[in-house]
């Protein structure tokens, strides 16, 4: 999304900005804003607000009501947030002209603005600096791959440490993560190249894994309900990237955000759900659900085979009002069972619910996701599953378990183990084995 930004800093400045230079002129505030020039010295107690726009600086007298306001809030972030991240949330949601921020300044905070920001004419060049650089978020995208880029060539340069320079590229990496969330600017940062020079090498190749899981992250980002970029990341071979980490990784947060990363490549883009899962992609997931992991990463993998059964369902119930028949062909195609069979899917699965009885019981929330993922697939599954006890007797335990407390949750998790017990089994539930 591009809008013009125009970010007016306003400040209730409690100390006198001088320029140092020239403290003959004093600035005589009004009601209204008056542009200051400058070196000009500012008594204490004003509005302060710089115009990106203009790059000038505007003050006036403080109204009554914003005196009583000073002691009621403070915010300590407004100025020195602008520095290090200027696109938060307020940028984001902000379209009128000039963002307004009212500020009463602790002691603190005015001391380290103070030691930040010594003089107006500081401040006016770094906002100058922003202001050329950061019209729009395809500018501000466009100065974080600049300067992402700059990084090597610095630390290079021996300019940088090696410490301090993962430490901004984690930063600029957060604020990808947040710009590209929208649509247009995800578009926008992988035709600057951006997946390319930035998350993809970082994906493939960076031993850092803060690096690596923020990047991967930043795929997720960038991919989610977003057809478009999804074609894109799909053309770079994302999927087996993804697909290689799956695969690798036993590190819970890195899985995490390749699970996510993954699923927003995946949904909705039958093409890709044919390519990746055909290949590489459900033996991956079928990796995490076996590997030494934590249970939760293994219930978002189960989450996400069982979405994609449940999608095709979809897609194919409503083949005949589907406006979109060439879809509905690509799901039909989609062989999913066969695919998950050939991998051992089933057995995987009855193994590791059989297993992990007594980590499940205290975990409803776990066990809702695992049931659920039973649930789904239990047509390609049933032939395995009905077939061991200890599954059986698992799903007994925990209903039996769930059935009697006083917690709602619990207790519709253990209505819906009955009914998957009675579609697994075909028949009346026996409650004793
Ligand atoms: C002080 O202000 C007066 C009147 O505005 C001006 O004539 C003079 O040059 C100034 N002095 C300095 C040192 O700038
Ligand atoms: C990157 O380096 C170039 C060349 O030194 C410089 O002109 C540019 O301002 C830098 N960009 C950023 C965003 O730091
Ligand atoms: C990863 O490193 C290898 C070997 O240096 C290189 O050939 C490859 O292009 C790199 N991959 C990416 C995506 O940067």
């Amino acid at each position: 999304m591009k809008f013009a930004l125009s970010l007016g800093i306003l400040l209730i400045c409690e100390f006198a900005i001088t320029s140092g230079k020239d403290e003959n002129k004093t600035f005589h505030a009004t009601n209204e804003w008056q542009e200051i020039n400058d070196g000009q010295g500012v008594p204490a107690g004003l509005h302060i607000r710089i115009n990106l726009q203009t790059g000038k600086k505007e003050a006036k007298l403080l109204s009554d009501e914003e005196d009583e306001d000073k002691n009621h809030h403070r915010n300590e972030g407004a100025l020195t947030t602008v520095g290090g991240n200027v696109y938060g949330t307020n940028l984001k949601e902000t379209t009128n002209n000039n963002l307004e921020n009212s500020n009463t300044l602790s002691p603190e905070s005015l001391k380290k603005i103070k030691e930040n920001f010594k003089t107006y004419n500081e401040l006016k060049e770094s906002y100058k600096e922003l202001q050329q650089k950061f019209q729009t978020d395809a500018e501000l995208i466009t100065g974080l791959i600049d300067e992402y880029k700059n990084l090597s060539r610095e630390e290079r340069d021996h300019s940088l440490s090696l410490q301090e320079k993962i430490k901004v590229q984690l930063r600029i990496l957060e604020d990808l993560d947040y710009l590209v969330h929208q649509i247009d600017n995800a578009l926008w940062f992988i035709d600057m190249g951006g997946l390319e020079q930035i998350i993809l090498p970082l994906v493939v190749n960076e031993t850092n894994i803060n690096l690596r899981v923020k990047a991967v992250r930043v795929l997720g980002a960038l991919t989610h309900n977003n057809p478009k970029a999804q074609i894109k990341a799909f053309e770079k071979n994302v999927g087996s990237h993804l697909a290689q980490i799956l695969l690798s990784s036993t590190n819970t947060e890195e899985l995490s955000s390749a699970l996510y990363a993954f699923g927003s490549l995946l949904r909705k883009f039958p093409l890709a759900l044919q390519r990746i899962l055909s290949t590489s992609g459900t033996q991956a997931l079928i990796a995490v659900l076996e590997k030494e992991c934590e249970l939760k990463v293994k219930a978002k993998s189960l989450t996400l085979i069982s979405d994609v059964i449940v999608e095709k369902k979809l897609v194919l119930s409503n083949y005949a009002d589907s406006d979109n028949p060439l879809a509905a062909a690509q799901y039909a195609e989609l062989n999913l069972a066969e695919w998950l069979k050939s991998n051992a899917f089933c057995e995987t699965v009855d193994v590791l619910v059989s297993s992990k009885l007594y980590e499940l019981l205290d975990q409803p929330d776990l066990v809702e996701y695992f049931i659920t993922g039973l649930e789904s697939s239990i047509e390609i599954c049933q032939s395995v599953w009905s077939k061991n006890p200890q599954l059986r007797h698992t799903l007994l335990t925990i209903k039996n378990r769930y059935m009697y407390v006083q917690d709602e949750f619990r207790l519709e998790i253990a209505q819906q183990i009955e009914r998957l017990i009675k579609d697994l089994y075909n028949s009346i539930n026996h409650e004793e084995l």
